[in-house]
C-alpha cells in the first residue's frame, strides 16, 4: 500500500540533505516493494520571511492525511531565535500528539566512538523518551518577579494517560527489537517520591502485559555512568521527558556524534515525523559539504516505522558500508560531497 509523506526540508543544510534521503528512498522505491508518494510543503525561513506564516491551521488539517513527515532542520540567523523553531518543530510535535521521541543509539563503526574497546554489538539500544509531559509541559510562573524574593517554579506533569501509552509502547518494542526482550525504567524515583512513583506503578501495571520482557530499572545518574562504562547492558529505555532529552544526547556522541543521530517523534496511531537530530548549520549551508548520513538514517527508520522493516534495515547497512569505507563526508573522516555520499548510499543498495 502507498503511504503519503510530507517532506519539509526548512532551512540551511536541511534541503540539501533531505534531497540525499530522498533520492535514497527512490532507490529503495525502485528495488523493493516500499511504495511512497511525496508532497513538498515549503516551511521554513523562506516562507515565514515572504508570508509571515509559520504553520497554518489549513496546512495542519492537510498533513493530517499522511502517513509521516519527512524533515530536514529549521532554524535561520535572519528569524529571531525559537521562532521557527517553536512555530514550526514544537507546534508539529503538539499538535499531532507525537507523544514518543524515539532514538536509536546504534554505533555503526568503533572509530566513531568516543568509548575505548567499544564495537558496533556494545552500543545498540533504543531510547523511548516521553515526548509531552514532564518538566517540558510549560506549566510554572514568577512571584515577585526580578526582585529578591522572587520564587520561580516550574512543574512537572505526570499524567496516568501519558505515562501509561509511552511505557505501554516502550514494552511493545522491547518486545519486538530482539531476542533480548529488555525494558530499562529510567527514573529518579527515590527522588521524586511521587511523579516517578506513578512512573513505577504504571511500569509494574503495564508490564503485567508483557511477560516475556525482562523488567529493568535504574536510577537516571547511574544510567549516565553505566551507559558510558557498560553500554552493552541496556536494550530498550523508557524515560521521562528531561532526563530522555540528556541521556538521548549522551547516547548521540557515544555513537559518533550528531553526524549519525536521529530521531523519530512519534504518535502510533497519528503522524509522525521523522528527522536528524542535527539543526539547519547555517555556518556550512549550500557548500554541499554537509554530511547526509543522519537524514538518509532518518528516511530509513521512517521506512521502518512504516512497516517495511527489512528495507529500512537496508538503508542502515548501506549506511554502516559506506562508513566502512570511509565514503563520507570530511566530518566522518571522508572525502565525498554531501551529493557524493547520497550516490553511494544508492550504488550500494543496488
Ligand atoms: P547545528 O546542529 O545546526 O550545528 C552545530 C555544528 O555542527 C555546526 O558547526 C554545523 O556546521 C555542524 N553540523 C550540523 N549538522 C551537520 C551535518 N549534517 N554535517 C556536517 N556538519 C554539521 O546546531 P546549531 O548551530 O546550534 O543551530 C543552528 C540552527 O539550527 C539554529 O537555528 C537552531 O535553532 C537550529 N536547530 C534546529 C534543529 C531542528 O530543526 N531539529 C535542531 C537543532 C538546532
Ligand atoms: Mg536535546
Amino acid at each position: 500500500m502507498t503511504k503519503k509523506i510530507a517532506l519539509i526540508s526548512g532551512d540551511g543544510i536541511g534541503p540539501e540533505v533531505t534531497k540525499q534521503g530522498m533520492k535514497v528512498l527512490e532507490k529503495l522505491e525502485e528495488i523493493s516493494d516500499v511504495d511512497l508518494e511525496f508532497e513538498e510543503f515549503p516551511f521554513g525561513a523562506e516562507h515565514y520571511l515572504d508570508t509571515g506564516e509559520l504553520v497554518t491551521d489549513e496546512a495542519k488539517e492537510e498533513l493530517e492525511n499522511f502517513d509521516a513527515i519527512y524533515l530536514g532542520a529549521v532554524g535561520d540567523p535572519r528569524v529571531k531565535p525559537g521562532v521557527l523553531e517553536h512555530g514550526i518543530l514544537l507546534d508539529l510535535r503538539f499538535s499531532f500528539d507525537q507523544y514518543i521521541n524515539l532514538r536509536p543509539v546504534k554505533l555503526l563503526d568503533s572509530r566513531f566512538s568516543p568509548l575505548k574497546d567499544k564495537e558496533p554489538q556494545d552500543i545498540d539500544m533504543m531510547i523511548v523518551r516521553e515526548n509531552t509531559e514532564g518538566l517540558y509541559a510549560g506549566v510554572g510562573g514568577f512571584l515577585k518577579e526580578g526582585t529578591k524574593d522572587e520564587v520561580a517554579t516550574q512543574e512537572m506533569i505526570n499524567t496516568y494517560k501519558g505515562v501509561e501509552r509511552v511505557t505501554r509502547y516502550a514494552y511493545e518494542y522491547a518486545q519486538k527489537r530482539n531476542d533480548e526482550k529488555k525494558l530499562t525504567l529510567c527514573d529518579k524515583s527515590n527522588v521524586l517520591t511521587y511523579a516517578h512513583d506513578l512512573w513505577q506503578r504504571v511500569f509494574e501495571e503495564v508490564g503485567a502485559n508483557y511477560k516475556d520482557v525482562t523488567m529493568d530499572h535504574m536510577l537516571v545518574d547511574a544510567i549516565t555512568m553505566k551507559m558510558v562504562r557498560n553500554p552493552e547492558d541496556f536494550d530498550t529505555i523508557v524515560t521521562c521527558n528531561m532526563f530522555g532529552d540528556i541521556i538521548t544526547d549522551l547516547g548521540a556522541e557515544i555513537q559518533g556524534g550528531m553526524g549519525l543521530a536521529v530521531s523519530g517523534n512519534i504518535n502510533p496511531e497519528g503522524v509522525s515525523m521523522f528527522e536528524p537530530v542535527h539543526g539547519s548549520a547555517p555556518d556550512i549551508a549550500g557548500e554541499n559539504i554537509a554530511n547526509p548520513l543522519a537524514a538518509i538514517l532518518a528516511a530509513g527508520m521512517m521506512v521502518k516505522e512504516l512497516g517495511w522493516e527489512e528495507e529500512g534495515e537496508k538503508i542502515e547497512t548501506a549506511v554502516q558500508r559506506s562508513l566502512q569505507n570511509d565514503y563520507s563526508t570530511p566530518d566522518m573522516g571522508g572525502n565525498l560531497n554531501t551529493d557524493e555520499v547520497g550516490d553511494h548510499i544508492c550504488s550500494i543498495l543496488e
